[in-house]
């Protein structure tokens, strides 16, 4: 995008691609702020509100802050979470690298971003399948999902926007969501996805709960099978 700015990374730039071009932009547990710092300096958005819950990551953003002169565009606070004031005045609401749960927690406690106003980019460490089925039970939609490689580990980011009316989801939505089977990324993270079921299946066994281990079973096959580029 722009040569001068440092580089941001596989997993920080795929949330900087799903943020829309001359927008404002929220950025929950920013820690060092290169994500919005990265943003406003590439002129893709014109303000960031961004938060920690900590101290010390918000005096890590501040420092950065000052380092690029972004006083005017980049406004570090630290919160828990998301504040309805001044986060509500962005119109893309990124929350990346926490874990899945953690990031459940964050959108249950803000019930005033069920407004197709916001755009979701949320980036989960953990327990992608958890935050899937967060969005799909609460009329999230998820739009599209990246999956990225750093330092040898895959992520996904998701893409989310509230919707009145979406579409119909089930459980295996909740493992794939809107990763696809065409990208080596995204069938190494549903293959993964896959062994665990198996061994949620093995567990069932062990436990002598049939109707259970069938379950998972089926959705531990048909989980591998798609991720070997199978149609379901
Ligand atoms: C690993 S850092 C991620 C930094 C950056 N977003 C990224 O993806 O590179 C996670 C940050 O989230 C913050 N955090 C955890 N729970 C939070 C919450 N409920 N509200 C705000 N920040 C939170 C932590 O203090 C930490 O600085």
């Amino acid at each position: 995008m722009n040569e001068k700015i440092f580089s941001l990374g596989a997993r920080l730039e795929a949330c900087a691609d799903f943020v829309r071009e001359g927008g404002v932009i929220a950025d929950i547990g920013t820690d060092h702020a290169y994500l919005p710092i990265w943003l406003a300096l590439s002129g893709k958005i014109t303000c960031a509100y961004v938060s920690d819950i900590n101290d010390e990551p918000i005096k890590s953003a501040a420092a950065n802050i000052k380092k690029y002169n972004l006083y005017d565009k980049v406004i570090a606070f630290t919160a828990n979470g998301l504040t309805e004031n001044p986060h509500s005045m962005a119109n893309d609401i990124v929350i990346a690298g926490m874990g899945g749960d953690n990031i459940v927690a964050i959108l249950d406690k803000a019930q005033w971003i069920k407004s197709p106003r916001y755009r979701l980019i949320l980036q989960p460490m953990s327990r992608a399948e958890r935050l899937r089925e967060y969005l799909y039970s609460n009329s999230f939609e998820i739009l599209a999902e990246k999956p990225v490689c750093e330092a040898n580990r895959i992520y996904t980011v998701i893409c989310a926007q509230y919707n009145p009316n979406p579409p119909h989801f089930n459980e295996f939505d909740f493992y794939v969501g809107q990763l696809g089977n065409k990208n080596e990324y995204s069938m190494r993270l549903i293959e993964k996805q896959a062994g665990i079921l198996k061994a949620v299946a093995d567990g069932m066994s062990a436990k002598g709960d049939c109707e259970k281990e069938k379950h998972f079973r089926e959705l531990s096959e048909k989980l591998y099978l798609y991720s070997r580029g199978g149609e379901v």
